[in-house]
């Protein structure tokens, strides 16, 4: 039997996303740009999608953005605000996804310092929540950009994005939220949070893959990074991926995430019995609702996930695949993990179609495997 246990990678495409997106390309197969009624039509299924969305998260139509998913929406904030401004400093949170981490490396290297750059990674606490005050203290008169995530991938931990965001509008200082794990998993209002930039993705709401939104508060420039025909209102160029954004709004508020809090507060409950070495990352902390993030000491996050792929289990683990070589989880590292303990960790993200009994038997799966790998490892069971 399969179970598929990794809805922070993506969730399957919901039946109502396909039928909108299969709609939207059968019923308006012409190009929104086209002044013909083809392309109205198809202009029609972008306008109600944005309208959704903005309705949906707290804002006017004209923020919305389409993007080809979280990480393009990061890279034009982070590229629009930092190619226009003067060296200067960017705050972030060093658990941050590589869509945010990996377009401020630029702003690191040696040449990036020696022209007045520096980019300053705040650390999170052992639950890997980042402490709002010392991300404000970070901040100073020369800062250029803030970027916080809304809730992490990997530990699904909340963080404090509002008090940063109070701040940072006080003092006129641009702050990108990725929210891509938050979206549907609790409630978000672009508007009350005063932010310039939020990030949205499509795929992880059931809605289809490489369609995103970035939310741009209103009087805000965004740079054209890839200049072409001018489309979003020229804020982002290239024909819109039509059936993904109709796709992506037909997902919106489809999934309560809350319903798997039960789910996964059972395999958190069961496996502190049964695995008492297990440790559960942020449990105490509050944390999106669907998320859990274990680390089995002295096991191999990635051995664990190919045995228990094996017994039929899709679930991931904390480290990354960068070329070929496999990186312990950053997150885990920046909460002061050692490297070992940051290579043993497994990520477990519930979704629609999951029941307490998946929970139950990945508890079941787990205890095999660390019994097996134990013994193989000529450890005591
Ligand atoms: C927090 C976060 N930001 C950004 C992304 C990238 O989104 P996309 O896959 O739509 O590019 C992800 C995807 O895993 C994510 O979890």
């Amino acid at each position: 039997m399969q179970r598929y246990l990794d809805f922070n990678a993506t969730c399957p495409p919901l039946r109502v996303a396909l039928e909108a997106a299969n709609k939207a390309a059968s019923e308006a197969p012409g190009n929104p740009s086209s002044l013909h009624w083809a392309g109205r039509a198809a202009r029609r299924f972008v306008d109600d999608a944005r309208d959704k969305i903005a309705a949906y998260i707290g804002t006017e139509p004209g923020s919305v953005v389409f993007t080809s998913g979280g990480t393009e929406s990061n890279n034009i904030a982070i590229h629009s605000v930092l190619s226009v401004s003067r060296p200067g400093s960017i705050i972030t949170s060093a658990i941050e996804h590589p869509a945010v981490l990996k377009p401020l490396e630029r702003f690191s290297t040696a040449s990036a310092k020696e022209q007045g750059w520096s980019v300053t990674q705040l650390r999170p606490d052992t639950s890997g929540v980042i402490d709002a005050d010392k991300m404000i203290a970070a901040i100073s008169a020369d800062t250029r950009l803030v970027c916080l995530m809304l809730a992490n991938n990997e530990s699904g931990a909340v963080q404090p994005v509002q008090q940063v965001a109070d701040y940072c509008r006080e003092h006129g200082i641009p702050m990108l939220v990725d929210a891509v794990q938050a979206l549907g998993k609790g409630r978000l209002d672009f508007k009350a949070l005063g932010i310039d930039f939020m990030s949205l993705s499509g795929h992880k709401i059931g809605g289809p893959k490489g369609v995103g939104v970035l939310l741009v508060r209103r009087g805000v420039k965004l740079l054209e990074l890839s200049p072409g025909g001018g489309q979003e209102r020229g804020r982002r160029s290239g024909t819109e991926n039509v059936p993904g954004i109709a796709g992506f709004a037909a997902a919106l508020g489809e999934i309560d995430f809350n319903a798997f809090a039960p789910m996964r507060d059972l395999f958190e409950a069961q496996m502190a019995e049964r695995l008492p070495s297990a440790s559960i990352i942020g449990r105490d902390a509050e944390r999106t609702p669907n998320t859990s993030l274990v680390i089995l000491p002295g096991m191999d996050g990635e051995t664990l996930l190919m045995q228990l792929d094996l017994a039929g289990f899709a679930v991931a683990s904390g480290s990354a695949c960068s070329s070929g070589k496999r990186d312990p989880s950053h997150v885990l590292m920046a909460m002061g993990m050692s490297e070992q303990m940051a290579r043993s960790s497994i990520r477990v993200s519930f979704g629609p179609g999951n029941s307490e009994e998946d929970a139950m038997a990945l508890v079941d799966a787990l205890v095999t495997v660390y019994q097996r790998l134990r013994k193989m490892a000529g450890m005591a069971a």
